[in-house]
């Protein structure tokens, strides 16, 4: 046993330490549980007399020697730059085969924000938490009006949770003279009962293109271009007359899912259709409370439920399924 104490303690003497990792590596060859210094005590703890006098002492020094070399290895390492006393350690390997992946609503958002690039909108955003005024009394909401029944509102005191990204409107409106066409992407938050098909948030891309002479027809043709970029050619649409408070003409957009399966009925709700976006040209009181003329200049505007798309792309039949942050689940939307 002397003999390989005397044979370890010069392979420690010539152990070469010039990585965290390598210093990982000693630890675990010397010091850890089951490393050799471990198993030579439980060696020494069978032997009797003599032997066990001669070889105790050699033996605490072999381990003595062995925790300050890695003590001071150690030390060494968390003094470098990039090493920080939090125990980060820059140097070990990463993980090749555990890449992160993109969330199926972020790659739907990123393709949008693509397609609306290439027609020349521009990005923005805006706070999740907003004053009354840009969520809803820029937006030709009257106090009064039974409209705000329409989005049942979580309220912060005098702040709301914003209930839709056209808050994002006001606040570029005000910033911006036109012409501009920004896109507004983001989350927002309806005190509705929670089920496959609908949460207590969600998320909208909000378009929006103020210029002299814009019409009802650049908003179709704006949207029909997104519908085949996005769906594919071919892909049917239809226009429905609607209300918001904001747009005059107003309309909402379905898209044609099908009836082929059951969970294209329950989606569609045995329509066949979905919808998956509110529109309409910017109501000039809306342009008038931005200081925006509304006798020289006209605008149009959209806002796309993004959740429904995302479910409806990659096959997704509730959409609480999306907020989970399953790995199995995620792990599906690798290298999108
Ligand atoms: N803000 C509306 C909603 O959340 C959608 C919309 C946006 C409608 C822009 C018209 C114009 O339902």
């Amino acid at each position: 046993m002397i003999q390989d104490i005397e044979k370890y303690e010069k392979e420690i003497d010539g152990y070469v330490i010039e990585s965290s990792a390598q210093l990982e590596e000693f630890r675990l060859t010397y010091l850890s549980r089951k490393g050799i210094i471990a198993q030579l005590f439980e060696d020494f703890k069978n032997l009797q007399g003599e032997d066990k006098r001669s070889v105790g002492k050699p033996l605490n020094v072999l381990k003595k020697k062995a925790e300050d070399l890695f003590e001071q290895k150690k030390a060494e390492f968390e003094n470098q730059d990039g090493a920080s006393d939090e125990g980060i350690d820059f140097s070990l390997p990463v993980y090749q085969d555990m890449p992160g992946s993109v969330h199926p609503l972020k790659a739907v958002e990123n393709r949008l924000i693509d397609i609306f690039y290439s027609l020349g909108f521009d990005l923005a955003d805006g706070p999740e938490i907003e004053d009354d005024w840009h969520n809803f009394g820029a937006l030709n909401f009257a106090d009064d009006h039974p409209a705000r029944d329409m989005q049942d509102t979580f309220f912060i005191g005098e702040h709301v949770l914003r209930t839709h990204t056209s808050s994002v409107q006001i606040r570029e409106m005000q910033k911006h003279e036109p012409p501009f066409r920004l896109i507004m992407p983001g989350r927002v938050y309806r005190n509705e009962a929670v089920s496959s098909r609908s949460n207590c948030f969600f998320h909208q891309i909000e378009g929006l293109y103020v210029d002299q002479g814009v019409t009802f027809a650049d908003l179709k043709q704006t949207l029909y271009y997104f519908v085949q970029q996005f769906f594919g050619k071919g892909k049917e649409v239809r226009f429905r007359s609607s209300y918001f408070p904001f747009t005059e003409p107003s309309a909402e957009m379905d898209v044609w899912v099908g009836l082929d399966t059951e969970e294209n009925k329950r989606l569609t709700k045995g329509t066949g259709w979905l919808e998956v976006l509110g529109c309409g040209m910017v109501h000039p009181n809306v342009l008038d409370a931005c200081g925006i003329d509304s006798q020289k200049f006209s605008g149009f505007a959209f806002g796309i439920g993004m959740d429904r798309i995302t479910m409806l792309n990659y096959g997704i039949n509730d959409i609480r399924d999306l907020f989970l942050n399953d790995v199995r689940m995620l792990k599906q939307f690798q290298g999108q």
